[in-house]
């Protein structure tokens, strides 16, 4: 092997042949890496893993994840199960000894998942309509809140799509408290950790198909409607192939302005395990907003799909075939990522209009959640305040997507950093829960 300047010297010039030949931006990296994250990292990309805090023990376990990752996923320890047990009472061990293991690291952690109709506690279980709204709005508030600003993304919602040709969500008790719980959901997560990537993670829209295009709309929906929505996971469980437009579905998200990542890679294990890898990996290079992989474990014996043997490393943490073909993809480079930037929000406007806002309320003996729709006039506003009475003996207790001023009579609410701006004509809501019997006047609105 010739020395490493000389090395250097003889990729660079072939890379240099590559943008010449090719005629486009960069593409590739000059020197190939030998862990899996060293070689995401080259393209601004992670290469995670789902890890168990009952695991880090085992040397070999905490030794590939260590010298291989730099990404993990807590892969039950930050669910709703875990979190909150009993309603109100939060046990944040488990997933605590995630974050820091993940810090130690210096690795990213994402935070998975908030909501899920899977792994709730038997409490929210047996919980219906408005009381489970409540309840669910306060654990993404409560989790988030505990966590923030150290989860580079979360799963705000997990699987709430259906399967099949509908297009359409999937029955639960969160569904029917609404179609917009999912909604409610991001706005509560933004306002809780402002800095997390927020996304919507799903199984089965791994290609173009009913399901992952009901996805995409929502997504466009909600972009259109300035609900707070960063990212889409992947989820990725696959059998023996990949649909072939694979790349193409990730391509049409990013398109619609949000980052895609693969959140819970496994391949059933057979012929093709290592070229299905291989070709996951590539249409992830292939994205420029495409901002890493996770795989669902580390050792085929530590993966939720018993006997299939899909994962990366065998039962004694040798590398597979699969390993290789996963790392050479990410040394062969791609669209490089941009590095990571904060939620964007919309350039700066004259904001000279005025606004109006109405109220909606869901309530029930002794309590309410007040929903608070604040409309632009003809002219953009650049921010916003809403004025309103609360009825004596009531009080808020709780408020997202605004900061109030006040909690009994004369409140007032004013707009965050990411939603202050509201185009001519558009809206944004933000909302409030409290005691007593909630305001039935309409709000008085002052755009500033
Ligand atoms: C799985 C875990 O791996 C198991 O340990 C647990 O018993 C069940 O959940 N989709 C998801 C993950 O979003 O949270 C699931 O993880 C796998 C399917």
């Amino acid at each position: 092997m010739p020395p490493l300047g000389r090395r250097r010297v003889l990729l660079l010039s072939s890379a240099a042949a590559t943008v010449l030949a090719a005629g486009v931006a960069v593409v590739g990296t000059a020197e190939a890496a030998s862990t899996l994250g060293a070689s995401a990292a080259q393209t601004g990309r992670y290469f995670g893993a789902a890890i168990a805090a009952g695991k880090l023990g085992d040397s070999t376990y905490s030794r590939i994840l260590t010298t291989e990752f730099n990404s993990v996923t807590p892969e039950n320890e930050m669910k709703w199960d875990a979190t909150e047990p009993n309603q109100n009472q939060f046990n944040y061990s488990g997933g605590d000894r995630i974050l820091n293991q993940g810090i130690s690291m210096g690795a990213k952690v994402r935070g998975h998942a908030l909501l899920w109709h899977q792994q709730q506690p038997g409490w929210a279980q047996s919980m219906s309509g408005t009381a489970l709204r409540n309840a669910a709005i306060n654990h993404v508030t409560q989790v988030a809140t505990h966590y923030r600003g150290k989860i580079y993304a979360w799963d705000v919602v997990n699987e709430a799509f259906a399967d099949g040709g509908s297009g359409g969500r999937r029955d639960s008790n969160l569904q029917r408290t609404g179609n917009d719980w999912i909604e409610a959901a991001f706005r509560a997560a933004r306002a809780a950790d402002p800095n997390a990537k927020l996304c919507y993670n799903d199984y089965n829209t791994d290609g173009v198909n009913a399901k992952s295009t009901g996805v995409l709309n929502m997504v466009k929906d909600f972009k259109a409607r300035g609900v707070p929505i960063d990212c889409v996971g992947f989820q990725s469980h696959l059998g023996t192939g990949i649909p072939g437009d694979y790349q193409a579905n990730l391509q049409r998200f990013a398109d619609a302005g949000v980052d895609v990542q693969i959140t819970e890679l496994d391949v059933a294990q057979g012929s093709n395990q290592a070229n299905v890898y291989a070709s996951v990996t590539k249409a992830c290079m292939a994205v420029s907003r495409c901002t890493g992989i996770t795989v669902w474990g580390i050792r085929d014996s530590d993966s939720w799909r018993t006997g299939e043997n899909p994962l990366l490393f065998d039962n004694s943490g040798n590398k597979k075939a699969a390993y290789t073909s996963v790392l050479n993809a990410l040394n062969a480079g791609g669209t490089n990522n941009p590095p990571p930037s904060s939620p964007s929000s919309p350039p700066p406007n004259p904001g000279t209009g005025a606004c109006s806002a109405s109220v909606t309320l869901n309530s029930w003996n002794g309590g309410y959640v007040a929903n608070v729709r604040v409309t632009a006039g003809s002219a953009a506003v650049n921010g916003w305040t809403v004025s309103l009475t609360i009825p004596s003996g009531g009080a808020v207790t709780s408020t997202w997507s605004a900061t109030n001023s006040g909690t009994s009579g004369a409140v007032s609410f004013r707009n965050v950093s990411y939603n202050g701006q509201i185009p001519a004509g558009g809206n944004t809501e933000f909302g409030f829960q409290g005691t007593g019997t909630g305001p039935t006047a309409t709000p008085s609105c002052q755009a500033s």
